[in-house]
């Protein structure tokens, strides 16, 4: 009911609106969690010029981000002045799986790169929307196939918590323009072929005419190129 009632609440309204609805509906009941890719950059400027920027921010700080990541993440927190709470994988977890299997198991196999996704980044996911009735994600439809079937506003089962995309209609061209007209600050990588940006040892710059994330796992299926973060469990 409460999903209902929300998807239609927030179907006419525009990003910053859905987010104005969200900061004084739920307040400190909802999280946004950002990868400092161009998406989460413009929600997160947007988040930042709310007269009481209440919804947290969290970023999940796998230990192998590129370092531009780190760059605009320093660039991000200068500018806006938010805090922005780091999780990291279990200690124990991640020992035990680079002690057995070393630092690059995930291109071994599937199922080791999904183990890998799993410490890295979903437990820790887990932990970072626990309690929280709202996730916020960059999620756009137009970034895989997969996404496309998504809705702007979903129930995560795995997680207990509701979803909301607020630019999911937003094109490429409409977060470039946004970016540049609020001199937001960006991942360096954009510039030079990165269209998706996640860990280091998994993104690769794509060619131009090929699929936005064709870059991320590209040693895998495109079938399988999700990490679990936003599966679809609808
Ligand atoms: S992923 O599932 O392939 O890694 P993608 O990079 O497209 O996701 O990002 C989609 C959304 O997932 C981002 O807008 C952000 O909300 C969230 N996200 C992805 N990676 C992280 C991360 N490392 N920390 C926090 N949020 C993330
Ligand atoms: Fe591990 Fe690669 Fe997944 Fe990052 S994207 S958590 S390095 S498998």
């Amino acid at each position: 009911m409460e999903m209902e009632n929300l998807k239609n609440s927030l179907a006419p309204l525009t990003a910053e609106e859905i987010l104005a609805f969200i900061a004084s509906n739920y307040g400190d009941r909802a999280v946004f969690s950002t990868s400092f890719g161009i998406e989460d950059q413009v929600i997160t400027h947007i988040l930042a010029q709310q007269v009481q920027p209440e919804v947290a921010i969290f970023t999940l700080e796998t230990g192998r981000l590129f370092p531009e990541t780190y760059a605009v993440w320093n660039r991000t927190l200068e500018r806006y002045q938010l805090p922005i709470k780091a999780y990291y994988p279990n200690t124990t977890a991640v020992e035990a799986m680079v002690t057995h299997k070393g630092p690059s198991s995930f291109y071994e196999s599937v199922d080791n790169r999904k183990e890998c996704c799993y410490i890295r980044k979903i437990e820790p996911l887990k932990r970072a929307v626990a309690g929280y009735k709202i996730w916020i994600t960059g999620i756009r439809a137009e970034q895989s196939p997969n996404r496309e079937d998504m809705e702007s506003v979903e129930w995560d089962a795995d997680n207990a918590v509701i979803k909301v995309h607020p630019l999911f209609h937003w094109s490429l061209a409409d977060v470039e323009q946004f970016l540049k007209l609020h001199n937001i600050p960006y991942n360096r990588l954009h510039d030079r072929g990165f269209p998706s940006i996640g860990c280091q040892p998994c993104t690769r710059a794509v060619q131009p005419g090929e699929d936005f994330r064709a870059g991320r796992w590209w040693w895998e299926d495109t079938s399988k190129k999700e990490c679990g973060l936003h599966s679809k469990t609808k």
